[in-house]
């Protein structure tokens, strides 16, 4: 892994591969390594940053939305990157959506997965505001068991193989800290559709179709919303759909990369 210094604090990403360049944006409470099979795609150079307070990156207090797309933004800025595809996993899709909104220049196209554009319900924001509490008195445990049902399909859970335990590992190594301000920052979160509706680069959307985080149908809302959008549902999948199945995710990003001319016809 590699370490930025960019405005705002230390960012540790790896950057690999050669290509367009493309930033991928981990969920929560999770790490680049999420996008492991990811690095495969070819015809790509992969930016995989750990957003501050998970994975290798420090925490940085009291971050909105907002200000992880700065940070993400100031990372590209340190790398020379002008421009970008951005790919964001759930809350890395919301912090897409910002980049889009903050700064719709730099996207070549986005990718949403297992995301949505709409804020929390006052049910999922009180729900927030509870786990804030029982994170801050008692650790990241309790949360970490309620998440890893929902992260990969039964089937996958009850092999109890390779991927579950990737899973819990990543989870696992997110602060304290990290997990606390990131909940918060997804609370209060607005409303991204006027970003889908502005967009005027190619959209991606894809889910798992066994997801109960978010669901098929935000998937094709977020798709009737932009202008050029396709979506892939990965069938056998929960909400890391590109963990789960990955065969299919790539080449899913890979074949719309390909359609819109972002990608050459090497790339897998
Ligand atoms: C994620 O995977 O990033 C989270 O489940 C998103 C959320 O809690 O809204």
């Amino acid at each position: 892994m590699k370490q930025s210094q960019a405005p705002g604090g230390r960012i540790d990403y790896i950057d690999t591969g050669q290509g367009v360049p493309f930033l991928w944006i981990h969920g929560f409470p999770l790490s680049s390594a999420v996008f492991e099979s990811q690095l495969e795609i070819g015809g790509v150079r992969h930016i995989v940053p750990d957003l501050p307070g998970f994975g290798n990156s420090p925490h940085q207090p009291s971050l909105a939305i907002d200000d992880y797309a700065k940070r993400l933004l100031a990372l590209l800025d340190d790398l020379g990157v002008d421009t970008a595809v951005v790919g964001g996993l759930s809350m890395g899709g919301y912090i897409a959506l910002a980049l889009a909104r903050l700064e719709p220049r730099r996207l070549r196209a986005l990718v949403l997965i297992d995301s949505r554009e709409v804020p929390d319900t006052p049910e999922g924001r009180e729900n927030r505001w509870k786990q804030i509490e029982t994170v801050k008195n008692e650790g990241t445990t309790q949360l970490i068991e309620q998440m890893l049902p929902k992260m990969l399909s039964p089937r996958t859970l009850a092999a109890a193989g390779e991927e579950s335990r990737k899973v819990r590992a990543i989870m696992e190594s997110a602060s304290k800290e990290g997990v606390m301000t990131a909940l918060a920052a997804m609370a209060v979160r607005g409303d991204s559709s006027a970003a889908l509706r502005d967009l005027d680069v190619p959209l991606l959307v894809t889910v798992g179709d066994e997801d109960t985080i978010t669901s098929v149908e935000d998937a094709q809302r977020m798709q009737s919303l932009a202008r050029i959008a396709s979506i892939e549902i990965i069938p056998g999948a929960a909400h890391l759909s590109n963990l789960e199945r990955p065969r299919e995710f790539n080449q899913a990003v890979s074949g719309f990369l390909r359609r819109h001319g972002i990608l050459s016809g090497e790339g897998r």
